[in-house]
């Protein structure tokens, strides 16, 4: 079976089985590895990208559901790496280990399109789902808030 769509921006073909997860096709068939495998089962965040502008987790997306769709990862936020949240992230200096941040940032930006001035509460609902095991979540409050000014 061939998938058609869109990841940042380039088209890409795949003829990967229906049930591959998006994730694999993003890390091993396109090489962009800034998408992490985390858990697997859509439980930590970190495979988090975005599919029609919306966060999505990779590691349970189908390849087949991806027909027509335009994903964009980590690498193609911002090329050059400016974008706000990735700014502030910089600033405030998030990461520790580093390995969820790239589905951290994922979540944040979209966080901030839906709240452009997000409260306590508001990131706490969006970022809820995404787990960092260094416990960052309190520069990660920071620079969403530090994102949105
Ligand atoms: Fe996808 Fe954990 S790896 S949610």
């Amino acid at each position: 079976m061939s998938t058609s769509f869109l990841v940042n921006g380039r088209p890409v073909r795949t003829d990967e089985e229906a049930d591959t997860p998006l994730l694999w096709v993003l890390r091993d068939e396109i090489g962009l590895k800034g998408t992490k495998f985390g858990c697997g089962i859509g439980m930590c965040g970190a495979c988090t990208v975005h599919v029609g502008g919306r966060p999505t987790r990779s590691c349970i997306t189908p390849i087949s559901a991806m027909e027509g769709a335009e994903v964009t990862t980590i690498e193609g936020l911002d090329p050059a790496g400016q974008h706000p949240v990735q700014q502030a992230w910089r600033e405030l200096q998030v990461p520790q280990c580093g390995y969820c941040q790239s589905g951290q940032i994922m979540q944040a930006a979209v966080l901030l399109e839906d709240f452009p001035n997000p409260t306590d509460a508001d990131i706490d609902a969006v970022m809820t789902g995404n787990l960092c095991r260094c416990m960052t979540y309190s520069r990660i409050r920071d620079a969403i808030k530090a994102a949105a000014r």
